[in-house]
């Protein structure tokens, strides 16, 4: 049995890679590469450059292995390129999300985990944020993902289909062994930014809005460790496979830093003042996203990696991994 992981060259996609491989699993990556890297797919996964979004290319993939689970990563996930582009947000994320789904439904797969994103909280009334605090994106990103939910919800009602829909926080951080990171050369997250002018690759450090009503000012996020995201995917790809409900479920931890404590945490590891200029806030960027994580951590998620300076020290070594290549 095979585990479909789309979007298995990208940066959360391949630590999903990695995480399968070690536990012994047979995995088929499907990547347009169009963002991805294909050295980030290690033997004995088996790549398929192609595109989630045709049909065709799905049915090949399902006719040729014996998959029993898609795991859904791939997608577009820059909030600002989405209220620049959002037809192409649609189609990545949205319409993309309906041919894998409808593929899985003509091939009897049961099992399927969605990347989703707390973006479809919008501005939210409370923090931290619950899966019940209602769902009223802001930007063509989160409506993206949020139409995406709703297709799977109701394909789970119809159908002998179930899904796990995890809205990520603010993903950081690397493999601890070192064997993947953050790649992408324009990568606009906040502490692989940093990271980069610490070590010298970009000159300086913008921070998007100094007025928002947060406590310094500055935009407050829940950081949250990939290998630590990657597990509560585990979780749920185990919970599915012992007969486990659908669900939707925050991953984050429950805290929030703001940018002037990231910029600080990357100053400590890197030992180097950042470069650091004051700007406007950025389209559709909300001044704080905190999760509520009781709903996953009462299925069982233990996260290991939530301290500040550990993501970013993840970071900053696969940064200088990086540069080294
Ligand atoms: C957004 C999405 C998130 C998604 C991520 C992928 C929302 C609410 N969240 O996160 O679901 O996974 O994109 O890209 O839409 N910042 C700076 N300077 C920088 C970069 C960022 O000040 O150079 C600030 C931002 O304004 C924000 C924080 O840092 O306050 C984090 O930004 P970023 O890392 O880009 O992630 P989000 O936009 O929060």
């Amino acid at each position: 049995m095979t585990v479909l992981v789309t979007g298995g060259a990208g940066y959360i996609g391949s630590h999903m890679v990695l995480a399968l491989l070690d536990r012994g699993e047979d995995v088929v990556v499907l990547d347009n590469l169009s963002t991805g890297i294909r050295e980030l797919v290690r033997a004995p996964a088996k790549l398929v450059v192609g595109d989630v979004a045709d049909a065709a290319t799905l049915k090949t993939i399902f006719q040729q292995n014996d998959i029993e689970a898609a795991l859904h990563f791939a997608g577009s996930v820059v909030v600002p390129e989405s209220v620049a582009n959002p037809l192409e947000y649609y189609r990545n994320n949205s319409a993309a999300t309906r041919a894998l789904t409808a593929a899985c439904v003509e091939h009897r797969i049961q099992r399927f985990i969605f990347s989703s994103t707390a973006a479809v909280y919008g501005i939210p009334a409370e923090s931290p944020v619950a899966e019940t605090t209602p769902a009223i994106p802001i930007n063509p990103y989160g409506r993206s993902k949020l139409v995406s939910e709703w297709m799977l919800a109701d394909t789970a009602h119809a159908h002998n289909f179930h899904y796990a829909a995890l809205r990520y926080f603010n993903v950081a951080g690397a493999d601890p062994e070192g064997r993947s990171g953050q790649s992408t050369p324009r990568a606009t997250h906040l502490i692989k930014r940093a990271c980069q002018v610490a070590l010298g690759s970009e000159p300086q450090l913008e921070i998007f809005g100094t007025d928002f009503p947060t406590r310094d000012g500055t935009g407050i996020r829940d950081y949250i460790h990939v290998t630590d995201l990657i597990d509560a995917h585990l979780l749920a790809l185990d919970r599915l496979r012992s007969g486990g409900k659908s669900f939707c479920a925050n991953v984050g931890y429950g805290r929030g830093f703001s940018v002037l404590e990231v910029i600080a945490a990357v100053e400590g590891a890197a030992a180097h003042k950042l470069n650091v200029v004051h700007g406007k806030p950025r389209a559709g960027d909300p001044p704080a996203l905190v999760s509520d994580p009781g709903l996953i951590k009462s299925l069982g998620w233990q996260p290991k990696y939530g301290d500040l300076d550990t993501i970013v020290q993840s970071a900053l070594a696969w940064e200088r991994t990086l540069r080294a290549a």
